[in-house]
Order: C-alpha cells, then sequence, then structure tokens
C-alpha cells in the first residue's frame, strides 16, 4: 500500500457513519456514535499496513528497532530455536499453574534471568498482561504506590486493581517531586513509616512518548534517604530500553550495575527482539506472588512452544553479541539526525517561530545514554499536515495524539531503527525543513495567503474524491 492510498484509506475510515444508520438496528448505531465520536477529531484508529511494510517508504515509526523483523535476521533464528526441537508441541496443556508449565519454558526463563542478573523470571503473553499481573498481585494491602506521571496505559490499567492503599504520581522524571511525594506517603502512612509496609515505586527506563530516560540513580538515592528501613522498592519497566540500552541490550538496570536494588523488572519481547511475550523478573518470592495472585496468569492457557522459542531466539541474538552493532548504530543515528537538523539553514527560524521543536536535542551531548525515539513537535494544528508532508515524501512517521498524551500534547513521535541508513536520516531531516521551509513562507505572507501546505492540499484533494 502507497503512503497516499493509506492516507486516503484512513480519510475514508474518518468520515462519520452513524447519522447514515438511522434506521439501523440501534445496537449497532451505538456503537458507530461512540466510534464517531473519535471520527469527529479524525482520531478513529484503523487497521491500515504502513507504506514501509511494502519497500515504499523508510520505516521510522515501528517497534522493530533492531530491525531483526524486516531484515529476516529473527526469523532464521526462529527457524535454527525450532529445528534444534523437531518434535515440538504447539500447545502448552493449561494453565501454568496446572497442565501448562514444561521443562523447556523453566529452562528458557532460567537462561533469561541469568543474562539479566536477576534471581528469577516469568514468561507471560505480554507486556500489557505482565502489567496487569504485577500491579495486581504484587502490591499487598496497607502498601503504596509511588508512580511517574507518564507510566504507560498498561501500568495504569493494574494499578486499577490493586490492593494498595494508595497510589501517588511524581512530576515525569522530576527528583524533586519525586521527593515531596515519598516524604509526604512517609508521613501520613504510618505502617510505612515503621517499616511494616512498603513503597512500590513504578517507572519505566525509557519512556516510549517522550524517549527520555529514567534518572533511576537519583530516585534510588531519594528513596534511601526517605526510607532508611529499606521498604521502598522499584519496578522498573524495561519495554523500549531492551536490546536498546546496557551490554549486549540487557537494558538500563543491567546498564547502571543497580540488579540488587531492583525488586521487579518487565523485559517485554514485541518490540527490540521482534516477536511478542514479556519477561518479569524479581526473586523467588516475587515470582510466586505473581503465579498465585495475578487472575491475567491464572486464568489463562500458559506461553506456548513457538512464543517461548522465538523469545529464546530473540535472547540468543542478544547474548552472542550479534545486536550491538545495531544498538550503536542506533546511538550514532539519533546523534546524526540531531546534527543534521540543527545545522540545516532553516533550523534556527523554524525553531524561533515555534514551527519546530524537538525537546531533546537541547544539551544531547551531556546525555548518558540517547535513544531510539525522538518526538518532533510543530504548533498543534500543524501535526497533520507534517505528517501528510513525510508520509507523501516516503517516511512514514505517525502522529501520537490523545488519549495516548494528554489533549494539546501531540507531537510526531519519531523512531530510529538498526536498519535505518545515515541517508534516511539525512533524508528525514531535509523533508522536515523543507515543510518547515514551506510553513515559514505561508506564516510570512500573512492572512492574505493560501493556507494550507502543499502535502495538506493534496491530502484534502484525496478526501474530497473518498
Ligand atoms: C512501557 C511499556 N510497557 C508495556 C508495554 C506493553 O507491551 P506489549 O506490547 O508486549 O503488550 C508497552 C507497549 O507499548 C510499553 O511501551
Amino acid at each position: 500500500m502507497s503512503a497516499a492510498q493509506m492516507l486516503a484509506s484512513w480519510i475514508k475510515d474518518q468520515k462519520l457513519k452513524a447519522p447514515t444508520m438511522k434506521d439501523g438496528p440501534s445496537f449497532y448505531r451505538n456503537l458507530e456514535e461512540a466510534l464517531d465520536v473519535r471520527r469527529a477529531d479524525h482520531s478513529m484508529f484503523t487497521r491500515n499496513t504502513s507504506a514501509w511494510k511494502t519497500g515504499s517508504a523508510v520505516d521510522f515509526c515501528s517497534n522493530d528497532l533492531l530491525s531483526l523483523g524486516q531484515t529476516g535476521r529473527m526469523r532464521s533464528a526462529f527457524l535454527e530455536e525450532l529445528a534444534r526441537h523437531p518434535n515440538f508441541n504447539l500447545y502448552s496443556g493449561g494453565s501454568r499453574l496446572m497442565d501448562g508449565n514444561y521443562q523447556y519454558i523453566e529452562q528458557v526463563e532460567q537462561e533469561i534471568a541469568d543474562f539479566h542478573g536477576a534471581e528469577t523470571a516469568l514468561i507471560v503473553g505480554s507486556g500489557y498482561e505482565a502489567n496487569i499481573a504485577m500491579y495486581s498481585a504484587i502490591p499487598r494491602p496497607g502498601d503504596a504506590i509511588v508512580y511517574d506521571e507518564l507510566v504507560h496505559a498498561s501500568t495504569h490499567d493494574g494499578m486499577s486493581h490493586t490492593l494498595a492503599l494508595c497510589k501517588m504520581p511524581f512530576r515525569h522524571n522530576d527528583v524533586d517531586s519525586f521527593r515531596d511525594v515519598m516524604t509526604s506517603v512517609m508521613d501520613s502512612q504510618p505502617a510505612i513509616r515503621d517499616g511494616s509496609r512498603s513503597i512500590l515505586v513504578s517507572v519505566e527506563s525509557v519512556y516510549s512518548m517522550d524517549g527520555d530516560v529514567c534518572p533511576l540513580e537519583d530516585l534510588l538515592e531519594v528513596s534511601r534517604e526517605i526510607c532508611p528501613k529499606g521498604n521502598a522498592v522499584f519496578i522498573v519497566d524495561e519495554a523500549h530500553a531492551t536490546g536498546i540500552l546496557g551490554p549486549k541490550g540487557a537494558g538500563l538496570v543491567n546498564a547502571l550495575g543497580v540488579e540488587k536494588s531492583i525488586a521487579v523488572r518487565l523485559h517485554t519481547c514485541g518490540k527490540a527482539m521482534a516477536s511478542t511475550g514479556a519477561v518479569i523478573l524479581g526473586n523467588a518470592s516475587v515470582r510466586s506472588t505473581i503465579m498465585n495472585f495475578a487472575r491475567s496468569v491464572i486464568y489463562t492457557t500458559a506461553p506456548s512452544f513457538p512464543t517461548v522459542a522465538a523469545i529464546r531466539a530473540g535472547y540468543n541474538l542478544l547474548k552472542t553479541g550479534e545486536t550491538q552493532d545495531a544498538q550503536g548504530h542506533i546511538q550514532r543515528l539519533v546523534k546524526h539526525f540531531f546534527t543534521t537538523i540543527a545545522s540545516n539553514p532553516v533550523w534556527d527560524e523554524a525553531s524561533e517561530m515555534g514551527i519546530l521543536s524537538i525537546p531533546l536535542i537541547d544539551d544531547w551531548e551531556s546525555r548518558d545514554f540517547l535513544v531510539h525515539i525522538v518526538p518532533l513537535w510543530t504548533r498543534q494544528r500543524y501535526n497533520f499536515w507534517l505528517v501528510f508532508h513525510l508520509q507523501l515524501s516516503g517516511f512514514c512517521a505517525f502522529p501520537i495524539d490523545y488519549p495516548t498524551v494528554p489533549k494539546g500534547q501531540s507531537r510526531i513521535r519519531l523512531i530510529f531503527h538498526g536498519a535505518n541508513t545515515e541517508a534516511d536520516v539525512e533524508g528525514l531531516a531535509a523533508t522536515i525543513c523543507n515543510w518547515a521551509q514551506e510553513m515559514i513562507d505561508i506564516e510570512k505572507k500573512g492572512a492574505g495567503a493560501k493556507k494550507v501546505p502543499k502535502a495538506a492540499q493534496q491530502v484534502y484533494a484525496l478526501m474530497a474524491n473518498v
């Protein structure tokens, strides 16, 4: 599917439907009325096939971070793993607690635990399921959860099932705000103050919408200071750090060498490791707690051999060091993007006028880690115009909108991959700046000028024909 076809189909899906169903069955009309609320502000999710999948555009959006999927490397590693186990079963036989346990899954879990320097690992169906399991099972009545305000939706959904007494957010990556919230929990909860209950601190290594890295060591230090009895424990979601940060891509916790200070870690396999599933790391008490109290683990079929074999194949690629080149390449690409776009003659004016902004570009040289996610901001009303321009120029990138981010904070999320080239990055930076120049010209011409940039005109013309 070309980018133009993809956009045309997306536009078609944004047309209101309920008004055409006045005499239809009320059940379906009511569903469409609810969907029309999304269509009305062009936020209806659809099932489009991205143009990069057909080779007609460059991928600056997918979660195939190390490009192990796109290059076929993951497929060959998986097939090799299958060949080593020709008599494999497609079924697991039941819940993990009943007939779903088997030797191979236990062996792979131990290998993964060893790789990350953890005591145990538990494989589950997805990162979403893992967060539901962790937050519904681990906090005990009387515990508190202190969480970064930008934690993933799955953590929020997990927390909505928690037994914790209170849940308190702190400002994103803000160590002072963390200190204030921790202090206020200590002051207000005698059982936590006397050390008989715990504070569970929930953070992510890399935040998926902002692309910034958690100041984990600083947070650990504050928590030790505020909770000297050692009853503040950390749960770290490494979904976006897996394969990207740390030795052989083991994650932020391994990169910082703080394995012993973190109670629970989550690694997902649907991103850099190009398959599906997730792994919860912790000690034996944590694993038994999840297996005994997490309904999302108890009342579901255990992951079967193909899922676990794919996870093992992905981990083998990390462990052998095969992915390290791609890991380093992503760091270099992001630097190259920052320097290329910042040296474009349009950049300064576009940033001064508020037409372009990349928060992560400021002082990137002083940061310990660069990651694959770079949010690109423009005026809220220009967001789609820039996306149309990128898509029609052969660069796949998507807007991130409400409800994924708060209203008024829409942005375009660029994701850099192992298989992207320096030329791709230069093309991307030039395309963004060409569009910015067009917008500068439009804005400078003032009210009488034709206000819509070329790519948007093309898309609106498509819209008129749908
Ligand atoms: C931080 C974070 N945690 C958890 C998940 C869920 O992982 P999965 O896609 O395996 O369900 C995601 C997915 O985007 C994520 O970004």
